[in-house]
């Protein structure tokens, strides 16, 4: 696997050009790479609860328990209707591969979360740029088409890969706490990227 960094500084059109030139299908295939967001259906249920049971994700996750179908049901029925909640999900070469939840959506910020299909990821290679791509889009996401002018998360500070790679996308440490996760108390770094009012149109 290539190291971090050596990903990290390459554009997501990059990763799409390098699946492009590997897969010797050119142009039209970079085309077909760019990755899509869009608001989550019912139909993809199923597969949200299974991406978000993975073990590696209820790892890295504040709330680790197994979610069952009926608490799966009535989280998706509370998240349909909450206008303060946005479930989107990641689609990478036509095929949907992750999610992002915004949450607490008022006064142009919000908080955001996101896992991605890590096995189908893994099964086709791409597991680490999509791991990139996600949270590059998502931030894009954010900025671009919600307005925002405030993105707050929590990561467990274990979960050090995703604590850099938020400070490389420009998020700050607001605050360290301990909080109870699945019965030990764990290190969660509340952290926020702020974007500057000129680049709302
Ligand atoms: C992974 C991550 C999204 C999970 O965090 P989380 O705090 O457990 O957040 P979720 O949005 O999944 O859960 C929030 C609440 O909704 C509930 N919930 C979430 N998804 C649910 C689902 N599918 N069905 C039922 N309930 C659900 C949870 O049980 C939790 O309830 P609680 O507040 O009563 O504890 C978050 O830790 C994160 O984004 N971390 C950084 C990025 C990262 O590492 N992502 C994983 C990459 S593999």
């Amino acid at each position: 696997m290539f190291p971090l960094v050596f990903f990290d500084e390459m554009s997501t059109d990059s990763l799409s050009g390098l699946a492009a030139i590997a897969s010797g299908h050119g142009l039209v295939h970079e085309k077909e790479c760019r990755p899509v967001l869009r608001k989550a259906q019912f139909g993809d249920m199923e597969a949200i609860r299974k991406w978000r049971n993975h073990a590696e994700v209820r790892r890295v996750s504040l709330t680790q328990h197994a979610i069952t179908a009926d608490e799966h049901r009535s989280w998706w029925e509370r998240t349909q209707e909450d206008p303060s909640t946005l479930v989107l999900i990641y689609e990478r070469d036509g095929l949907a591969a992750g999610v992002i939840t915004f949450f607490d959506l008022k006064d142009r910020s919000a908080w955001w979360g996101y896992y991605l299909d890590n096995d189908g990821l893994t099964e086709r290679g791409t597991l680490f740029p999509a791991w990139i791509s996600i949270q590059r889009e998502a931030v894009r996401y954010a900025r671009d088409e919600l307005g925002l002018v405030e993105l707050h998360g929590e990561t467990l500070a274990a979960n050090e890969s995703a604590v850099a790679f938020n400070e490389r996308q420009g998020f700050t440490e607001v605050e360290r706490y301990t909080r109870d996760v699945a019965g030990r108390l764990c290190g969660v770094i509340h952290s926020r990227r702020t974007f500057e009012e000129e680049n709302h149109g």
